[in-house]
């Protein structure tokens, strides 16, 4: 894993759109695995910006979603569907029908199983993920895969840790009742097999489940602790997320150490 510290949520921000625009510019056309929630704003503000200044082109991008609430209509302000509008589509030009995302509105089991099959189906015709933007839980998930999710676990329906509820009610005017308990998300299985993973996390409220991922054991008690076995990963932190890692010094000293033969070249 390559882990990058930096001081500030406006840096690990641009520095994760800079990674975006860069593995884009290198491919005719490229497969973004896209999270939500408060951690990626700033890189999508990135992006957005980047792309009205003309240096990015998301004209030929893919883009499949990590997960969505069971149980609201679309449309809802708080769906996953209507973050994405509102924070990315709406403002750059991936064409609808490469716009990959859970529907939020159904509820009958066979039909999310026959969802969650065809969605895994997508990413492999698409030739799978090539860059996975994660954000992590206070808890340890990635995408909605709570403790106890197989690593090896595929698209399905989920149960939401009442701790992510107890997260998510800040976007539900702190109405924990009102807040979906389930969801569909991607597998750890499935994120591990993106090419490239880059996890971002700020805040102190992220320091326990940061260090358990990257330096703890590899449990799905944590289920972002498998990217410990992923060949192409980059955590970016800010220092209230980093203030727990044990090795925090050799983190920055590798970068460091990067940062002076890149400029080398
Ligand atoms: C959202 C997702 C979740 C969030 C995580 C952190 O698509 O996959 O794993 O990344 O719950 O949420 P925030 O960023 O709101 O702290």
């Amino acid at each position: 894993m390559e882990i990058i510290v930096l001081e500030t949520y406006h840096e690990i921000s641009q520095v994760a759109a800079e990674i975006v625009v860069r593995s884009m510019q290198q491919t005719e056309k490229i497969v973004l695995g896209l999270a939500t929630g408060s951690t990626p704003v700033g890189l999508y503000q990135e992006l957005v910006a980047r792309y009205k200044k003309n240096e990015v082109d998301f004209s030929n991008a893919v883009t499949f979603n990590l997960d969505e609430y069971v149980g609201l209509e679309p449309e809802h302000p708080q769906s996953y569907n209507s973050f994405m509008e509102q924070h990315l589509f709406g403002e750059i030009n991936v064409p609808i029908k490469q716009q990959y995302i859970p529907p939020s509105n159904i509820s009958n089991l066979k039909e999310i199983d026959r969802f969650c099959l065809w969605y895994e189906e997508e990413i492999q015709r698409h030739g799978g993920i090539d860059l996975q933007i994660l954000g992590i839980g206070v808890d340890g998930h990635i995408g909605f895969n709570e403790s106890s999710s197989s690593l090896q676990s595929r698209t399905r329906l989920t149960t939401l840790a009442r701790s992510t509820i107890e997260a998510n009610a800040k976007f539900f005017d702190r109405q924990i009742d009102v807040v979906p308990k389930m969801s569909i998300t991607m597998g750890v299985g499935t994120i591990m097999e993106a090419k490239r993973c880059i996890l971002l996390a700020n805040g102190e409220n992220k320091a326990k489940a940061v260090a358990n991922a990257i330096e703890g054991p590899i449990t799905a008690s944590v289920p972002a602790s498998a990217l410990q076995m992923h060949p192409n990963t980059t955590i970016l932190l800010d220092a209230s997320a980093a203030k727990n890692l044990k090795h925090l010094e050799y983190y920055k000293w590798v970068y460091q150490n990067k940062r002076e033969l890149e400029t080398q070249m």
